[in-house]
């Protein structure tokens, strides 16, 4: 009764019913393989591509000898291609015997021994997505042999399946994962499988059953996948946004930075965006290789800490440039913080730089006294004040970002 009437009163001030098994409770940090690395399985010809134990293994390393499991990056996930074929006699998942010689515990035990917290893969229908064995008709004996590995995390795909049924089949296998008795933070995408075939998703049951949860396509490693992604986000942030909170989220996929789809600027937007939109944080990179620069955007202590933000409260698209306005192709992205603070970027999607000033109302900005820092900048960036009659004025680097946060000041 008291739920129920919270609900029609105000969505916003109420508890949303969620699931309760203790995780996510700031939007979850890791590496999952898929984007990088994808369904290289040969080996011979890519020794050190393929989805492989050295491959998760020697990422464990990098995660903690180059400071990602310090600055937060705790789960390190193994996506498709993982599988033999073929189930054994007994019908259970078997791990590719070449690939995984000691075999899925052992891995597990070598992540745990670094800190670090393991994640697997699997698909809600018969297959997953590269013609693996899905889980259908084997939900129980797949559960257990998942949680007896010794799994922290379960991205669980949505091929080969059928949609209408996901609001069924999804929550099922929670509860079968539940009563295993280990948490397992569960990644479900089963929003994104229905929204791609134009069905609506119940994001009140998702959120009841899922720790996070893809919304739309997968994103691909170029600038234009990124902008699509946000565009899909935004454009359906209305009916998102008040389902994301501590223990479940909207996830608008991997972060794409350090790969060859994004330059410096454009990596700095979506690490941007993706803070502000309280998203899960999975690099999908190759961390031997990750160049210094795109390196220090994921290290970033002070865009890490708008992501984790205690409040949990997704940010919105919350001003968007006409193509004729004075600054056109821009877009501001507004999270509140804790503490009466907000994040803000500001987003130029243009090939040039331009110079740009906002007043409050553009800003969603109440008309108080701010002080302001360069996120990116923190250290040399000028600390700027913003008074309430005042306006802001920025010069961001072509599709680039700016990005702040703003506190509160009481006039001395
Ligand atoms: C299982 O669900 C119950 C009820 O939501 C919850 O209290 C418990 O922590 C969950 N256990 C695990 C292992 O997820
Ligand atoms: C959506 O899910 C919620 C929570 O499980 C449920 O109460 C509600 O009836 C569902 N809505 C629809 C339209 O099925
Ligand atoms: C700006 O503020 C930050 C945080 O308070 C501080 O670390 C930084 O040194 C300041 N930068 C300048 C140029 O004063
Ligand atoms: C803003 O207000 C202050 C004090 O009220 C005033 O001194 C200042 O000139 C105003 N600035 C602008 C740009 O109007």
């Amino acid at each position: 009764m008291l739920i129920s009437l919270c609900i029609f009163v105000s969505g916003l001030l109420c508890p949303i019913l969620a699931l309760d098994n203790g995780l996510a409770l700031t939007p979850p940090m890791g590496w999952l393989s898929w984007l990088r690395f994808g369904c290289t399985i040969d080996c011979d010809a890519k020794p050190k591509e393929c989805i492989s134990e050295n491959l998760i293994k020697r990422t464990a390393d990098l995660m903690v000898s180059e400071g990602y499991r310090d600055a937060g990056y705790q789960y390190i996930t193994i996506d498709d291609c993982w599988l033999e074929k073929t189930r054994d006699p007994e019908g259970r998942l078997v791990a590719d015997r070449r690939r995984f010689p000691n075999g899925m515990k052992a891995l597990s035990d070598y992540v745990h021994s670094k800190g670090l917290q393991f994640g697997m893969y699997e698909d809600y229908g018969t297959k997953t997505c590269e013609g693996y064995p899905g889980i259908k008709g084997n939900e129980l004996f797949d559960a257990d042999s998942l949680a007896s590995w010794g799994i922290d995390y379960l991205k669980l795909d949505g091929c080969f399946a059928d949609v209408h049924g996901m609001g069924v089949g999804y929550p099922a296998f929670g509860q079968l994962l539940n009563a295993t008795g280990r948490p397992i933070l569960y990644a479900c995408s089963w929003p994104m499988f229905q929204e791609v075939n134009g069905l609506h998703p119940n994001y009140s049951a998702v959120a009841e059953s899922c720790n996070i949860w893809r919304n739309w396509v997968d994103i691909r490693n170029s600038w234009a996948s990124v902008l699509s992604v946000m565009k899909w986000i935004g454009n359906h942030q209305d009916k998102l946004a008040s389902f994301a909170g501590p223990g479940h989220w909207n996830d608008p996929d991997m972060l794409v930075v350090g790969n060859s789809g994004l330059t410096v600027d454009q990596a700095q937007v979506q690490m941007a965006v993706w803070a502000i939109l309280a998203a899960p944080l999975m690099m999908s990179v190759d961390l031997a290789e990750i160049q210094p620069e795109f390196k220090q955007i994921l290290l970033n202590r002070a865009v890490i800490a708008v992501n984790q933000d205690k409040l949990g409260k997704q940010g919105l698209r919350v001003w968007r440039s006409k193509i004729t306005s004075r600054h056109p192709h821009q877009e501001i992205w507004h999270r509140e913080l804790t503490e009466g603070a907000h994040a803000l970027a500001f987003v130029n999607g243009l090939t040039h730089a331009v110079t740009v000033t906002y007043t409050h109302e553009e800003m969603k900005l109440p008309p108080l006294d701010y002080d302001i820092q360069d996120l990116y900048n923190l250290g040399t960036g000028i600390n700027q004040s913003l008074k309430p009659n005042e306006t802001l004025t920025l010069r961001i680097n072509p599709t680039g970002v700016k990005f702040y946060k703003f506190k509160y000041s009481p006039q001395k």
